[in-house]
């Protein structure tokens, strides 16, 4: 594996690369690397010539300072997962590559209600610093497949959109959570959890299998709530348990028995902020 640090010297690799060859697979990341990123990879490599990956904190998508600071850092572990597991080339911009002139303004990307919603609404600000950078990342590695893990459903939505308004001509490639053998997805924040929070947090996922069995045509309130209060009554702070549209995410009060659906939940377990979803009719 090849570590570029700067953005000529991957844009030189990659232009003598592309020459020859036609596909290039990109996994973003922002490192405390788990099996969830490692998939992504070996999803990358069945479907690219090139598996070329990233690692930058992005410090624009953190809508809290102390999230920002508590974030994992764990980058020798990271790189020799990343090397282990077949990537090709890593790209480990520092700020001052990414963000050179902090004084140009910010673009403002137009991801409609998709900013507002969800997590978009608990964390303002968030999908636009991920925009900022993934847009960064994409013009940069120019790669024809991006692979992003459906755990962040939304933000799968929103790249979606962001290659859609920028005319980026890259393929999303979403694949699905890895999860603890107890339910728990994936996620760099667990390295955050006690033995004991890891375990209580599979409550999240179990909710979200309880909607899925139980769901009907008909009115979604009840179930809703019923969802809330049972991780209200298993210790979290719950932001939010939504059922919406998949393609489209726009919450849903009411199931016409058809449509395709998705089950999303964010809380916090002391103060580690969990998020998970499920299609509840896949
Ligand atoms: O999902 C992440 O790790 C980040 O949001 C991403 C896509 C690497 C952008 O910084």
């Amino acid at each position: 594996m090849i570590i570029i640090k700067t953005i000529d010297g991957i844009t030189s690799r990659l232009r003598k690369f592309r020459s020859i060859h036609s596909s290039i697979g990109f996994v973003p990341t922002m490192g405390a690397l788990h099996k969830g990123h490692i998939s992504l990879l070996q999803n990358c490599k069945q479907v690219c010539e090139l598996a070329v990956s990233s690692i930058f904190i992005n410090p624009t998508q953190f809508n809290n300072a102390d999230d920002f600071k508590k974030y994992p850092v764990t980058l020798e572990q990271d790189i020799y997962t990343l090397e282990k597991n077949g990537c090709d080339v890593l790209f480990l911009p520092d700020t001052n590559e990414m963000y050179p002139d902090e004084t140009i303004p910010k673009k403002h990307f137009d991801l409609g209600q998709l900013e507002i919603i969800l997590e978009g609404k608990y964390r303002p600000g968030h999908f636009q610093g991920v925009c900022q950078a993934v847009k960064r990342l994409l013009e940069i590695v120019m790669p024809s497949h991006v692979f992003m893990g459906q755990k962040d459903y939304q933000q799968c939505m929103v790249i979606k959109k962001l290659l859609e308004i920028e005319n980026l001509n890259t393929q999303l490639i979403i694949c699905t959570t890895l999860r603890e053998e107890n339910g728990l997805a994936m996620s760099s924040r667990n390295l955050r959890l006690s033995e004991k929070q890891r375990e209580d947090a599979a409550a999240i996922y179990k909710t979200l299998r309880h909607v899925k069995q139980n769901i009907r045509s008909g009115s979604l309130l009840q179930l809703k709530k019923d969802a809330q209060d049972y991780l209200s009554g298993n210790n979290f702070k719950v932001e939010y348990v939504e059922i919406a549209e998949a393609d489209n995410l726009n919450i849903v009060d009411e199931w016409d028995g058809v449509t395709r659906l998705v089950i999303l939940a964010a809380a916090f377990i002391g103060d580690v902020r969990l998020i998970d979803n499920i299609l509840l009719k896949d």
